[in-house]
């Protein structure tokens, strides 16, 4: 049911939106009345996303797109805006986890990790800040960081590449949210904790390996470490994107909200 009945009739754009995260929050956006345009550098998630959208009675369109290229992201801005008229809203969440100790990580990883979790965060929200100016109606910019964007992982968590593409992503989000607020355009981050998809998946496989311990034994440990006791799920932070893209939103900007189960209490 929907709850933020203002985001009816608005237009969305959730890039890394063919699975997991991006997925449940594609669904909860069309839930709450939404036009979702789902971006993903893979078609068949995107359109399976639509797909569902579609069979709950909501209006979506599925785009590839690849938020490293700068063509890629302005074709996939200028398809929203024709599919629907207008942006209202941008989710960034496009990411990928890469799991190594920093002393061996390798060039071409940290490239890979920077090109597609910080400077893919800044095109699409640039690019959509840009949109949202000429339209003048103000707007709402979402990046999906991470709690790896406030912290060192620890010595353990052999995630030192990761967190670095999420603190850039963070304070890039935060200077945007001031040079926009003219507009009424407000950009804030999400920091997740540890959220059940493939990427921590992935996580715990590379880690278990790293550090020599049993596969499932880093996620179980993980989960063990969350003080609301469960592991998260991505409905948790869609609950979260539909409040910031809500009138009840209207007064935050430029920050980075914890939604990590109590995780890291700062
Ligand atoms: N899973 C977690 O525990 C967790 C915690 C905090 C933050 N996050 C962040 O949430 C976001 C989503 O993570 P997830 O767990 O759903 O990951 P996921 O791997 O399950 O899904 C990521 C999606 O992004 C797409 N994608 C990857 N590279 C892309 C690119 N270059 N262009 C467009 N799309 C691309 C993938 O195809 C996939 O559909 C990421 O930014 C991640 O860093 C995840």
């Amino acid at each position: 049911m929907a709850r933020y009945l203002e985001i009816e009739g608005k237009t969305a754009l959730v890039t890394g939106a063919g699975r997991s995260i991006g997925r449940a929050i594609s669904l909860r956006l069309a839930r709450e009345g939404a036009q979702v345009a789902v971006a993903d550098i893979d078609r068949d998630g995107a359109e399976s996303v639509v797909a569902e959208i579609r069979s709950a009675g909501g209006e979506a369109v599925g785009l590839q797109a690849d938020v490293t290229s700068s063509s890629d992201v302005d074709a996939t801005i200028g398809a929203t805006v024709e599919a629907f008229g207008k942006l209202d809203i941008l989710v960034a969440n496009a990411g990928i986890g890469i799991v190594a100790r920093l002393i061996d990580t390798d060039e071409e990883s940290w490239d890979r990790l920077m090109a597609v979790n910080a400077k893919g965060v800044f095109l699409s929200c640039t690019a959509a800040a840009r949109q949202m100016i000429r339209q003048g109606h103000g707007g709402r910019i979402v990046i999906n960081a991470s709690g790896a964007g406030k912290i060192a992982p620890g010595k353990n968590t052999p995630l030192g590449a990761y967190a670095a593409s999420k603190h850039a992503a963070i304070g890039f989000g935060k200077q945007l949210g001031l040079e926009v607020s003219d507009h009424q355009i407000l950009v804030n981050s999400i920091c997740g904790g540890i959220i059940d998809t493939p990427m921590w998946d992935l996580i715990d496989r590379e880690t278990a390996r790293i550090l020599d311990v049993p596969e499932g034994s880093v996620k179980a440990g993980a989960v063990d470490s969350i003080p609301l006791g469960r592991i998260q799920q991505p409905e948790d932070m869609a609950n979260v994107v539909a409040f910031l893209c809500s009138d009840d939103a209207g007064y935050i900007t430029s920050s980075a909200m914890n939604v990590e189960g109590g995780l890291l209490p700062y």
